[in-house]
């Protein structure tokens, strides 16, 4: 297996740019750090960094035999945080020995694997004790499942970015009540409405497989939502559905530096992604949020990811409901076409609705948490 396809000079400046950008969320992240693994002779050598300050500390270059401490964590596939690297003090590693000379108190570890296969570690640090709390690390998946992609594909096109982004959206949703079956039917649902409707003369292919890739994405803003509030038993009340709304900004937040660091803004298909993130709780009778705009106003593809996403959050357990027959949820879009939802794609989705029954079928939930568990992610590229 030859994991990198790129080379230490090519992904250094994305680095460093997605170490500049997260230094806006996270203050106190000093250096990041990548050291890939070579199944074959064991040897784990460090590929690229981004420091900030001087000194760049020695390479890593040790067999992974010899760092047990680093082989645990990637049999058991996850992620070690330090408080207080001081505890290494009387280390026999020298790396470790040398972090510590250069001043750095904090550490966060997290394994990255190509195809189950363990490809390297990403190695965050930072000066100051104890930086890597629980909401510190929770902000740095999405980061760390995107620099793992930028080392093992080089980030340079739309497609990879389609990777990234089916990968952020299951970090997105491993918090989320939520599990990835719901973003394997909602985007199902929304690819049948978009073909549907360009029968009648819309859309290109395209378009609709672009749709398909970024709808999984449209709650993406969820990540910064506190938990009381999203795996509430009960009902918001009004100033928890107040904070919950705001997830389509963060959202858009999110996808906007995505696309920003990534040289991507300017990419029309990149503006079906934003939207959808932006514009899926729009109604168009103007009743909805963020902005309430009316009808048209709304983008095609925001108006298409609302029904798909409201069917499939009907017919679905959440936290605070069971779920509702297909019959029921048909009857919800019904009644509510031509003010909540778009005619046209009610209609759609009426159309196809033994398709729409299949798709429920095949993606049942696997269970509350989906595939992995809360405390055991770890990045599985
Ligand atoms: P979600 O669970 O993915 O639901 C997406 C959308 O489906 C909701 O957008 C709403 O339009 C529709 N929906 C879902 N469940 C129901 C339901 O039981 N009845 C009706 N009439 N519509 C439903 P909305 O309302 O903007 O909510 C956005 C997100 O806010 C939801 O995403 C969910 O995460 C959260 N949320 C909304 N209401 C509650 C609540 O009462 N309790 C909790 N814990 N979370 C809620
Ligand atoms: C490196 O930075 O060279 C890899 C190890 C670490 O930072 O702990
Ligand atoms: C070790 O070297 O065994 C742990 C410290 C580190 O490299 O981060
Ligand atoms: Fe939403
Ligand atoms: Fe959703």
């Amino acid at each position: 297996m030859t994991p990198i396809s790129c080379s230490p000079w090519d992904v250094k400046p994305q680095l460093e740019a997605l170490h500049r950008n997260l230094l806006r969320e996270i203050a106190g992240i000093d250096r990041i750090a990548a050291a890939l693994y070579d199944p074959k002779t064991d040897a784990l050598k460090t590929f690229v960094h981004s420091t900030d300050g001087e000194s760049p500390l020695a390479h890593y270059d040790a067999l992974l035999e010899d760092v047990p401490s680093l082989g645990e964590l990637a049999r058991e596939r996850r992620p070690r945080v330090i408080d207080d690297l001081s505890v290494f003090a009387g280390s026999v590693h020298e790396h470790s020995r040398r972090l510590l000379e250069l001043g750095y108190r904090s550490s966060y570890t997290v394994p990255f694997y190509d195809n189950g296969i363990l490809a390297g570690f990403l190695f965050f640090d930072s000066r100051s004790p104890a930086l890597f709390t629980t909401s510190v690390v929770e902000k740095l998946r999405v980061y760390g499942q995107l620099i793992a992609l930028i080392l093992l594909h080089g980030l340079t096109s739309l497609r990879t970015l389609g990777a990234a982004v089916r990968v952020a959206s299951r970090v997105t949703h491993e918090r989320d009540p939520e599990t990835g079956a719901h973003l394997d039917r909602m985007s199902r649902y929304a690819r049948l409405i978009a073909r549907r409707l360009s029968g009648s003369g819309g859309f290109t292919d395209e378009f609709v497989e672009y749709l398909f890739l970024f709808s999984p994405l449209h709650d993406i803003g969820k990540v910064a939502i506190p938990d009381r509030i999203l795996l509430k038993k009960g009902r918001l009340d009004d100033e928890e559905f107040e904070l919950m709304k705001t997830h389509v900004l963060k959202g858009t937040g999110i996808v906007d530096d995505i696309l920003g660091e990534l040289g991507l803004e300017s990419f029309p298909n990149a503006l079906v992604l934003r939207n959808v993130v932006l514009r899926h709780h729009e109604a168009i009778d103007g009743s909805g949020y963020p902005d309430g705009l009316l009808g048209n106003e709304i983008p095609i593809e925001a108006r298409i990811v609302a029904v798909a996403d409201v069917f499939d959050a009907l017919t679905s357990v959440r936290p605070y409901k069971e779920a509702w027959s297909p019959g029921d949820a048909f009857g919800y879009l019904h009644d509510r076409a031509g003010a909540q939802f778009d005619r046209e794609c009610v209609r759609a989705l009426e159309a196809e609705a033994v398709a729409a029954e299949g798709i429920r079928l095949r993606f049942p939930d696997e269970g509350r948490w989906g595939r992995q568990s809360r405390e055991g992610y770890t990045p599985d590229l």
